[in-house]
């Protein structure tokens, strides 16, 4: 189905080489999707996946930022639930006072791809996901490609960040671990980011890191 409505809507997600992540999402999504009230994707285009999580989330409002106005007013959509914002997803400040009453189910970052603005924006805009939600890296190969700073196991890159959450869903046991030999606390107070991430799911393309 999502793949039908990426192909009417020309969502860029459904490029020949992401045919993928239609299914991806939609075996992500198959339980939630009469729940989603709120998305944010970051980087817009032209606006074909704002209009496809539309038709994919029925009662849901879709929220879009993208450096570059190019969004397509010409196609209808309904102004009532679908709300486009010009910025830069690096752009801290801006991104974290964006539809600032907002909590969001699901953010997606198909931004810049760039491996720093894809670790960064999620270490600022996690907090925007409200318990339970989810946020989600597409096209997290980019951490392999020079061209976007990236590099087989190079430190810096999203996915070598990102492997570092994934103690953080069981920090309660290494929090309270003892060091057997010296019988000494490892670490005592858990950070925002240790008590907030409930699983990361690393799959091709894409990276899916739930909120507790
Ligand atoms: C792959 S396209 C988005 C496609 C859209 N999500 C879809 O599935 O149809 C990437 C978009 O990110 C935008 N972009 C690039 N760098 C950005 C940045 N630093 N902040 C926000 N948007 C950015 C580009 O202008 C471009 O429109």
């Amino acid at each position: 189905m999502l793949k039908k409505i990426f192909d009417k809507e020309k969502a860029m997600k459904h490029a020949p080489e992401n045919k993928h992540y239609a299914d991806i999402y939609e075996s992500w999504f198959e339980t939630k999707r009469y729940t989603v009230k709120n998305l944010l994707e970051i980087g817009v285009h032209k606006g074909g996946a704002l209009r496809a999580w539309l038709k994919y989330f029925p009662i849901a409002t879709v929220y879009g930022v993208d450096i570059k106005d190019k969004f397509d007013r010409d196609k209808p959509f309904d102004r009532n639930r679908l709300h486009f914002a010009v910025g830069d997803q690096t752009d801290k400040t801006f991104m974290l006072n964006l539809y600032d009453d907002i909590e969001f189910d699901v953010i997606i970052d198909d931004a810049s791809h760039q491996v720093d603005h894809q670790w960064d924006t999620f270490n600022f805009m996690f907090q925007r996901v409200k318990k339970g939600g989810v946020y989600i890296v597409e096209d997290i190969h980019s951490s392999y490609w020079p061209d976007y700073k990236g590099g087989f196991g190079k430190p810096g890159t999203f996915i070598e960040k990102a492997k570092q959450l994934a103690d953080y869903p069981n920090y309660k046991a290494y929090k309270k671990m003892d060091d057997r030999a010296t019988h000494q606390l490892i670490e005592s107070k858990p950070t925002w980011m240790e008590k907030n991430v409930k699983s990361v799911v690393f799959t091709q393309g894409m990276c899916f890191i739930e909120r507790r």
